[in-house]
């Protein structure tokens, strides 16, 4: 007989494992270059506006169903909706395998910036380094080193591995990421960062290309539409405040992700280094927009001089932190599904798991242009599909989704909104983005096998 379903110690546990799941690298390194490269300000607005409409009724469901299952993804989907619905729940725990691997090597990155970050950068070499280090063995062993880390925290336990680590670890970043955007600020020439993030050029919206590129953002930084937080709300008990939950997870996502923008534009553009990573994409100097602030922002700190050893050691510090406890999450996904269908025990599910994740990111590792194509397949066809599928299963399959979410929030209102919402706008945006979003990531797979 398996050991009875472990609980999170405390809301506060809770609240912090899952905003340690939304935030990470997406905040930081994929917000800002997605902005560099969309249109600033215009870009901002629809990611939040996509964020409230579509994302919040998205992640209520995840919350709802993981709540009342209390099971890993695969068997809470059959749980509600009959066994038909088993190959949703498999082709989320599909997506935490595929993320994590590429996820990791870009954690991997960070690993070794924050420890290169303490001795400096030096100015006119941080592009060379970044080619020497992103791909191949380099890349490879902070790969392995990261997602050893993640393992060993998820084999602790939900309560004293993830719980814990966000609770040390979480109030370190905002503290970090609030702090260096209040330093950004008072440097010389801040301004007209604040103006390419703060003042909307709405003919940037003008592309169907932003609105995919927004939904995706929005999908990922939640950590939706791959049961991340269905199974993290699995470890919840049945009180809990499902509603008012959704609402702080989303706005600490969209707040750290809204700050660290404050924090990166400002000082790209107080060291004259704008033209590096605006409106790139596609042209000839498009770095590669994936490494772009990987090599832009130590630009900055080696400029920044003694201070920007200090400040660029943070900034790294913060990713990592954001990083990791993304990952425990994308790792929990896997390993809770062994664990209830497989039968496996904590600690084997997550080494086993966590080992052949490392191995899938293998040719991340060695190929940036593979990493990048594994992003757009993530997020374009698993995330947006994904939320697309839970969005019709919470709408239109699942007996009585209203019922499920009152228990504990007795006297909201607006459920039956949320009801609609999930019926038909949610998939209404889903399916046009996605008609979108899935020929694109054909072609850009199709492109990568021409060479
Ligand atoms: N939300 C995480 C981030 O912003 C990434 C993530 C995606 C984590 C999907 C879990 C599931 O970095």
């Amino acid at each position: 007989m398996a050991a009875p379903r472990e609980h999170w110690s405390s809301r506060t546990g809770f609240v912090l494992a899952a905003v340690g799941s939304a935030v990470g690298l997406g905040n930081m390194w994929r917000f800002s270059y997605l902005t560099a490269e969309y249109g600033g300000a215009a870009f901002v607005l629809l990611y939040l506006v996509i964020t409230l409409l579509v994302g919040l009724p998205v992640l209520l469901a995840e919350l709802a169903v993981g709540r009342g299952a209390q099971r890993s993804p695969i068997r809470a989907l059959a749980h509600f909706g009959g066994r038909a619905w088993m190959p949703l729940g498999a082709v989320f725990v599909a997506a935490g395998f595929l993320i994590l691997s590429y996820y990791s090597v870009i954690a991997g990155w960070t690993v070794r910036y924050a420890l290169h970050a303490v001795l400096g950068f030096d100015g006119d070499a941080v592009g060379d380094y970044f080619d020497e280090i992103h791909q191949g063995w380099d890349a490879f062993g902070f790969h392995l080193l990261f997602m050893g880390i993640t393992i060993g925290v998820v084999a602790g336990g939900v309560k004293r591995g993830i719980e814990r680590t966000a609770l040390v670890l979480m109030p370190v970043l905002f503290a970090l990421v609030i702090g260096l955007a209040v330093y950004a600020a008072t440097l010389d020439g801040s301004a007209g960062g604040y103006a390419y993030y703060l003042a909307p050029d709405f003919s940037a919206l003008l592309s169907r290309d932003v609105l995919t590129q927004a939904s995706g953002q929005a999908f990922f930084s939640l950590s939706l539409g791959m049961g991340a937080m269905m199974t993290f709300a699995s470890y919840l008990e049945r009180d809990a405040h499902l509603p008012n939950e959704s609402l702080v997870i989303a706005f600490a996502d969209m707040g750290v992700a809204f700050v660290a923008g404050l924090m990166v534009f400002p000082m790209i553009f107080a060291l004259g280094l704008a033209d590096a990573v605006i409106g790139t994409a596609g042209t000839e100097r498009d770095v590669g927009t994936v490494g772009a602030l990987f090599v832009t922002l130590p630009k900055a700190f080696a400029e920044m001089g003694a201070a920007g050893r200090f400040v660029g050691t943070l900034f790294f510090a913060a990713l990592l932190v954001g990083a990791l406890t993304s990952a425990l999450s994308l790792l929990e996904v896997v390993v809770s599904a062994a664990m209830d269908g497989l039968g496996w025990e904590r600690g084997r599910a997550a080494v086993v798991m966590g080992g052949a994740i490392a191995l899938l990111g293998v040719p991340a590792a060695w190929n940036v242009a593979i990493l990048s194509v594994m992003d757009g397949i993530a997020n374009n066809l698993f995330l947006l599909g994904g939320g697309l599928g839970l969005a019709l299963y919470v709408g239109w399959a699942m007996k009585d989704p209203v019922a499920e979410v009152s228990t504990g929030a007795e006297g909201v209102r607006w459920f039956f909104l949320w009801r609609w919402l999930l019926r038909i706008a949610v998939p209404l945006v889903l399916g046009f983005v996605l008609l979108d979003a899935v020929p694109k990531t054909y072609e850009s797979v199709a492109a990568l096998f021409r060479g």
